[in-house]
């Protein structure tokens, strides 16, 4: 077991994986079923045959820079453990930004308030702020059917499938306006796609060519999706109710910008653990 777990470590580093030791270990102890410290407690245990194929089988994945992740089909994000598929983007911890940023302007806990999530892929956004907000409802809507059918499973599997209700939907369709009540949602949160499409080619290989590029490409200049989305977003929210938006780097000043044009007062800027402006939050008058 300990040298097949230093050989997984090995082939992935000279694939060029950034973390090849964790990586190892976390592929291993999937095939295996094994917890962390079996690992070492078990180092010298011969495997079957059938079981080093099950490890190959996982390691080929990981050296084709599929990421851990969508290998093992799960992802914690905040207090959460939710699944993936291939519609969905992996959720990154710089989004818990944004649930930081709602639950900092949230004076009550305990009040009732309706959330929209505008492209909600896991639904991460929306089911980590209805676990936070115990009396809080919340509509997710994304373009891809996957990522529908995904973010339900993760609701009922997490106990919120009675307050979350998600559905399928395109913020460019002339009908968008009809199909959503306008001011009565409290609370709008959005993590929209936001990388210039010429710069999707320069990500990393488990970024580029696993994440969807629906939930990637933000047009010419990365800001497609937040002209959409700002109007829209005004008109969604109650007086006095609150968005905040996740954004890419460099990009907080024009989102800010585009919120103010729709009639939004923006009223913080919060940036990720790396110190990057990640979140930009507006109030509706
Ligand atoms: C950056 S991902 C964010 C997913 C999730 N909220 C998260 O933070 O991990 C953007 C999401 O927006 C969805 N999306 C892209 N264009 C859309 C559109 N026109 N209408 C609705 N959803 C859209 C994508 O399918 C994707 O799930």
């Amino acid at each position: 077991l300990g040298a097949l777990r230093r050989a997984v470590e090995d082939r992935l580093g000279r694939a060029g994986v950034d973390t090849p030791g964790l990586d190892a270990r976390l592929l291993v102890q999937h095939a295996l079923g094994l917890e962390r410290e079996a690992l070492v407690t078990r180092a010298a245990n011969v495997l079957t045959a059938g079981k080093v194929a099950l490890v190959d089988a996982l390691a080929a994945r990981r050296a084709a820079r599929e990421p851990v992740s969508r290998i093992v089909g799960r992802r914690g994000f905040w207090s959460l453990d939710l699944a993936l598929d291939p519609a969905t983007l992996d959720p990154r911890p710089d989004t818990e930004t944004v649930v930081e940023a709602v639950l900092k302007t949230v004076p009550d806990r305990n009040a009732a308030l309706a959330i929209i999530d505008l492209g909600t892929g896991t639904g991460c956004i929306l089911l980590a702020l209805l676990d936070e907000l115990p009396n809080a409802t919340g509509l997710g809507i994304d373009l891809a059917p996957g990522a529908v059918a995904t973010a339900t499973d993760n609701a009922a599997r997490h106990g919120l499938g009675e307050r979350a209700r998600f559905a399928p939907g395109d913020w460019n369709a002339d009908d968008w306006d009809e199909e959503l009540p306008a001011g009565r949602f409290d609370l709008v949160v959005s993590n929209p796609p936001y990388i210039p499409t010429g710069d999707i080619a320069t990500l990393a290989p488990e970024v580029r060519r696993h994440d969807p590029f629906a939930a990637l490409d933000g047009g010419a200049d990365g800001l497609k999706a937040y002209r959409v989305l700002a109007p829209r977003i005004a008109r969604l929210l109650r007086p006095g109710g609150v968005a905040a938006l996740e954004v890419g780097a460099g990009q907080a000043a024009a989102v800010a910008g585009l919120l103010a044009a729709a009639g939004l007062t923006p009223d913080g800027v919060f940036c990720d653990l790396g110190g990057i402006e990640r979140c930009v939050r507006a109030r509706a008058p």
